[in-house]
């Protein structure tokens, strides 16, 4: 039998950078909302030794170097076992993790899988570990993996380890783009100049689309300047979905290189993807919801 779990690529609507610690990490005021795209993990239990197997025009990508102990599924299944009392029945067999997303790319992948690979291998091996051991295992593997966790809309704030409930979202579009070129989180953290943001106030909700995006104009994806100096195209990348119509906004996420476009309606995203799709063959285009309930 094969188990299944989604891992949805994550998206931060704003980012600011607030702070930063003595340590060198960055603290952050975030909006975290997720896609219907992403990766997806599959496990089958068995008896051998667990190994990771990638798959999915992006796992041809990395190739199956990437597929070892350094591999972050691998250290969140490691991660669980040390968590796991004697009742849970830990077990081994092969998971095959389809690369869907792109990876260094700003939307979460790594930490997605991670995250995934914990939800997963905590119901199958019956770790029933509580939701607070879940987040801190999540936090040893990565700024990013405790929001992915949850994998629905959240405030991020911390570095990634403070989560709160966010706004209700209105229903929308979603384009998400990108070039191909992978952009390392440190590197566009060191190449950041300038101060700091503060955090944002934000409304309790929000009637539609329009009105979420006039309250995300008067922020800022604090890592958008450092990455396009760092990778030039993603300018050309925001340009271009900015300039497709009904595109209410356009904006990084996370420390790219990957943009997403938001627009009144799904469709009118699915009509935007398809046009940048065609235009651009070397892009990774995605166009379509925000993530069920999320
Ligand atoms: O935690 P994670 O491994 O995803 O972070 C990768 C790198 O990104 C860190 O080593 C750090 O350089 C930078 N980072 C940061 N502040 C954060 C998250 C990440 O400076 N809040």
């Amino acid at each position: 039998m094969t188990f299944v779990e989604a891992a949805p690529a994550k998206i931060n609507l704003y980012l600011h950078v607030t702070d930063r610690r003595a340590d060198g990490y960055h603290c952050l005021d975030s909006l975290v909302v997720f896609a219907g795209a992403g990766d997806v993990l599959h496990y089958q239990p068995g008896e051998t030794p667990l190994t990771l197997k990638l798959a999915g025009r992006f796992g041809a990508v990395l190739g199956e170097d990437a597929a070892g102990p350094d591999n972050l599924v691998i250290k969140a299944a490691n991660a669980l076992r040390t968590q796991a009392g004697p009742k849970a029945a830990v077990r081994g067999g092969t998971l095959v993790l389809e690369k869907n997303l792109p990876v260094a790319s700003g939307i979460g992948g790594g930490s997605a899988d991670a995250a995934a690979a914990l939800r997963l291998l905590d119901r199958v091996w019956g770790v029933q570990a509580a939701q607070a051991d879940l987040l801190r295992l999540a936090e040893g593997l990565g700024a990013d993996v405790p929001v992915c966790l949850l994998s629905h809309t959240a405030r991020m704030e911390g570095i990634g380890e403070v989560l709160s409930a966010a706004p209700a979202l209105p229903e929308c579009g979603l384009v998400l783009v990108n070039c191909g070129q992978a952009v390392s989180t440190p590197a566009v953290f060191r190449a950041r100049e300038g101060g700091f943001v503060p955090r944002a106030a934000l409304p309790e909700r929000w009637e539609n689309a329009q009105a979420l995006v006039s309250t995300l104009q008067s922020l800022e994806n604090s890592l958008e300047a450092p990455a396009c100096a760092l990778c030039p195209t993603v300018e050309k990348v925001l340009h271009d979905i900015a300039a497709q119509p009904d595109c209410l906004m356009a904006r990084m996420s996370g420390s790219g290189a990957t943009c997403f476009g938001l627009f009144p309606s799904v469709l009118a995203a699915e009509q935007a993807a398809a046009r940048l799709a065609d235009a651009h063959e070397a892009w990774w285009v995605w166009g379509g919801a925000l993530r069920e309930g999320a």
